[in-house]
């Protein structure tokens, strides 16, 4: 795999807020990728941690890493979530799950006591909704889902890979949202997750912490509350 040198500084920056001791939530996605290798290094330095992972694909390669991941039942509160977003405004909004993970994110993000986004410069925006809104709906009757999605004029796609229908780890479809620029995050986050049959969507407001923002030019910047 090619290296993004701005993906990979953002990442290693936000493991540096890791101390000895703490519970991590791994995220998921290319950025996320270089963060699970960092910590897979302080793991194998002798840094005593553990983690729980955001995705089957996280958990596997934080499992190659070496890094103890716990169950659910021995986590009251995690202390760091480090993890990706599709975008993020200065207000610290987010639209995650473009990698299908949003569910699990969005539990281990609620669950954090800091959850530090990592990204690139281009995903930096100055409102939300470039990138299509994931929303992730069960497959029992979703063509009503849709047709609700359709009336907050969504215009959603269902999302397809390699030909097949996506199906998240949670055994769900995730429909792709093109809404255009987001005015009021929170109450499109609201009418969505006020319909039966979604089950999360990938808005994340009031959840991050701090974000680090890799630049093409080696810099990192920095936003936080
Ligand atoms: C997965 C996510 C990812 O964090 C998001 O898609 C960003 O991924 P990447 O770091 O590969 O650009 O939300 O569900």
């Amino acid at each position: 795999m090619q290296i993004n040198p701005a993906k990979k500084a953002a990442a290693e920056k936000a493991v540096t807020f890791i101390q000895p001791g703490m519970t991590i939530g791994l995220g998921t996605g290319s950025t996320a990728y270089y963060a699970i290798l960092r910590i897979g290094e302080l793991v194998r330095e002798g840094m005593p941690l553990r983690a729980v992972a955001t995705s089957v694909q996280s958990e596997d390669l934080a499992r190659e890493q070496g890094i103890p991941l716990i169950d659910f039942a021995a986590v009251d509160k995690l202390d760091i979530d480090i993890d990706g977003a599709d975008e993020a405004d200065a207000q610290l909004q987010l639209i995650k799950g473009g990698g299908g993970a949003l569910l699990r994110e969005k539990i281990i993000a609620a669950a954090s006591s800091q959850m530090i986004v990592v990204i690139d410069e281009s995903k930096l925006v100055k409102q939300l909704g470039h990138f299509p809104l994931p929303v992730e709906i069960i497959p029992f009757a979703w063509e009503l889902t849709f047709k609700k999605l359709q009336t907050l004029k969504a215009a959603p796609v269902l999302r397809k890979k390699d030909g097949q229908l996506f199906v998240t780890d949670n055994g769900n479809y995730i429909a792709d949202c093109h809404f255009g620029q987001i005015a009021d995050a929170s109450s499109l986050h609201a009418q969505l997750n006020d319909i039966p049959g979604v089950v999360e969507n990938g808005l994340f407001i009031g959840y991050a912490s701090r974000i680090i923002i890799g630049c093409d030019n080696g810099a990192l910047k920095e936003i936080s509350r």
